[in-house]
């Protein structure tokens, strides 16, 4: 039996929803907060809750940007934990071979133990959110409680939250409960605690598909902490997905218009750390070409009821990769981020207040690092990690397109699946037709980046660059990919390509490994091309991996780009490809019997163009 529970601020709960009120309780009484905060979104909270953060030396305002500030984490609470990110479905098989499982009930009996008292000293928030637009005909709902007062500001960036989200809920809305803690309850009698970042060495960022909950613990940090993300709106979204038919994806939304006004809207999944805010935020460098934003990080797609495959972004804020960004890589976040309101986490501060990271232009003489340490360009280390993000809200964003907040959100005209690839993959190519477009994604493959904690450069398989995400077994997501493309037309479904804007020159060669092709503004071309593609006007050659650009279709002009180098990245060297096959069929090998038979088929029929037996 848990003891009464006096704590203050839990009588005072702004709503009738009993379940809600009791689950808020429920933790109360496990985690043992010093007082409960129900959130309510507004402007004076934004300023309470910063204004806390500056005074315990967790943010620092900066003199050079509004509403703005500097966060460092503690140095060991950078990126999300793979390792200690668990799907916990009653049957294992349910898990697949690409996630951690557990129990239910064994995860829950040690998470328990964790939360008991964790929160000691501290204070419980109750954030009501909704993922995606509240006039959508079934809001998404979450609830988070946590006791990072960090995690609350960057909630109110990255969702929409507060009290219309809680009087939209009522008194029975469903939601997703997610409950967080760092972990570090404060002694009794601690008046201020030794870190302006605390969390735990023990970290469980831990998903109930079949009671869609979710319960993190340890960490302060991005994807781990800030549960409306990943958390929410990939691994159990993803469940809601497969059961109820549609689609959850690590995937930029983006739409395009040409010179004759035609529009196009275009999703794109590229793992972490490997271009969808870039894209998604793109200056093109062809005349009469326009980008606007919908989304950087995640959509929900379902099929519209004129048989289109509809897209929205959950999401409320951009969580973006900070090193790289600058005026000439990505102008629109520079100008998003310029106008305030931004959360900085692990970059460098400047003397006068201002933020830098690596890619910023000329370093200053002298900074602040990451690590709170002295820097100058002598130090020989990097000033911010590579995982240092800025969280600011999408609506600043210039070039947001007016469809984001539509519910029903944007008719889907093509897909590109793309990687970090260093060599094999060619700048662009086009699926033969939906099955081969989802074996393309099932055997994405990219290299490691910071985002997740473990090696970085490492050649993974990240299918549809859901690797980490897919709440689910991986086998039957590939099938719910396959059976999504049996609901409507085949015209009607969005066609499908693979790119690739890391192919290096020769990197065991004499070659000085330099990307083979610019990037950034200059893949507007490839999405001319795309476009061109989809209106049957541009021509391609047929290759054993797919339909590449016929010599002349990719517009280059005015592009300062080498013949070699543009040869070599559209190269299909079927050599290369043929050393993929042994790691393909490992990879699909694992997935047994629930591998789809279609993509087996792909797979052969792979094998025969290149020639192999
Ligand atoms: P997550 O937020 O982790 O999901 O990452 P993301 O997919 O949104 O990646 P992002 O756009 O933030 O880019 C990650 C890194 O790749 C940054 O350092 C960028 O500068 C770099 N990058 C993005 N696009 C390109 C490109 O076209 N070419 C090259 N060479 N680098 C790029
Ligand atoms: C990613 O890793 O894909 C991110 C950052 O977008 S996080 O929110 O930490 O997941
Ligand atoms: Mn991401």
């Amino acid at each position: 039996m848990v003891a009464p529970v006096t704590v203050q601020g839990l009588d005072q709960a702004p709503t009738p929803h009993t379940r809600l009120l009791a689950w808020v309780r429920e933790v109360a009484a496990l985690t043992r907060p010093e007082r409960v905060v129900w959130c309510d979104g507004s402007e004076r909270e934004w300023r309470a809750m910063t204004d806390e953060l500056v005074a315990s030396g967790a943010l620092v305002r900066l003199a050079a940007r509004p509403n703005s500030f500097w966060a460092r984490t503690d140095p060991s609470d950078v990126a999300r934990v793979e390792e200690r990110t668990f799907i916990c479905s009653a049957d294992p098989a349910d898990a697949g071979p690409t996630n951690n499982w557990m129990a239910p009930e064994e995860m829950k009996r040690r998470m328990t133990e964790l939360y008991d008292g964790c929160m000691r000293g501290r204070t419980m928030y109750v954030i009501p959110f909704c993922m995606g637009p509240l006039t959508a005909d079934s809001p998404m709902f979450g609830v988070e409680l946590t006791d990072s007062p960090y995690v609350v500001a960057s909630m109110r960036i990255m969702t929409r939250m507060g009290t219309s989200v809680l009087e939209k809920m009522g008194a029975d809305a469903s939601f997703v409960p997610c409950l967080h803690s760092v972990g570090a309850p404060l002694e009794p009698g601690a008046e201020t605690e030794d870190t302006a970042w605390p969390c735990s060495e023990t970290k469980y960022i831990s998903h109930f598909p079949e009671t869609r909950e979710i319960w993190s613990y340890g960490s302060g940090y991005g994807g781990n902490s800030l549960l409306g993300k990943k958390c929410y709106s990939l691994r159990i979204a993803s469940v809601i997905g497969r059961d109820e038919g549609w689609l959850a994806e690590h995937m930029l939304i983006l739409k395009l218009t040409g010179p004759e006004g035609v529009v196009k809207y275009i999703a794109a999944a590229f793992p972490s750390a490997c271009g969808k805010t870039n894209l998604a935020m793109l200056e093109p460098t062809i005349p009469g070409w326009k980008v606007e934003t919908l989304g950087d990080d995640i959509a929900w797609m379902r099929f519209g009821e004129d048989g289109r495959l509809y897209a929205v972004n959950p999401e409320f804020g951009l969580f973006g990769v900070a090193p790289g960004t600058d005026w000439k890589t990505n102008p629109n976040a520079m100008r998003t981020l310029a106008r305030g309101n931004s959360i900085f986490t692990n970059v460098a501060l400047t003397d006068d207040g201002d933020i830098w990271w690596e890619g910023m232009g000329e370093p200053p003489a002298h900074l602040t690092d990451w690590r709170g340490a002295d820097w100058t360009p002598q130090s020989g280390e990097l000033s911010s990690h590579p995982n240092s993000r800025f969280c600011t809200p999408i609506s600043q964003c210039p070039i947001l397109a007016p469809e984001y907040e539509d519910p029903r959100g944007v008719p889907i005209d093509a897909i590109l699946f793309g990687g970090r690839r260093k060599t094999t993959v060619p700048l662009v190519a086009e699926a033969r037709d939906w099955a081969h477009g989802v074996y393309l994604g099932a055997t994405l493959s990219s290299e490691t980046t910071a985002a997740a904690v473990g090696k970085v450069g490492v050649v993974r398989r990240d299918p549809m660059a859901m690797l980490p995400f897919i709440g689910y077994h991986a086998g039957d997501y590939f099938a719910h990919w396959i059976d999504m493309g049996k609901k409507a037309d085949v015209t009607k479904l969005p066609r499908i390509f693979y790119v690739n804007w890391f192919r290096r020159a020769s990197v065991e060669g004499e070659g000085d490994g330099h990307f083979l092709w610019p990037g950034f503004g200059e893949n507007s071309r490839v999405l001319k091309w795309v476009v061109e593609r989809i209106e049957g006007t541009a021509a391609a050659l047929d290759t054993p991996i797919g339909s590449v650009p016929a010599p002349g279709a990719l517009d280059v002009a005015g592009l300062d780009l080498s013949a070699e180098d543009l040869a070599a990245a559209l190269r299909v060297d079927p050599d290369e490809w043929r050393a993929e096959l042994p790691q393909i069929q490992a990879w699909f090998e694992q997935f047994g019997e629930k591998l789809p038979g279609v993509l087996w088929a792909e797979l052969d029929a792979l094998r025969a163009r290149l020639g192999v037996a």
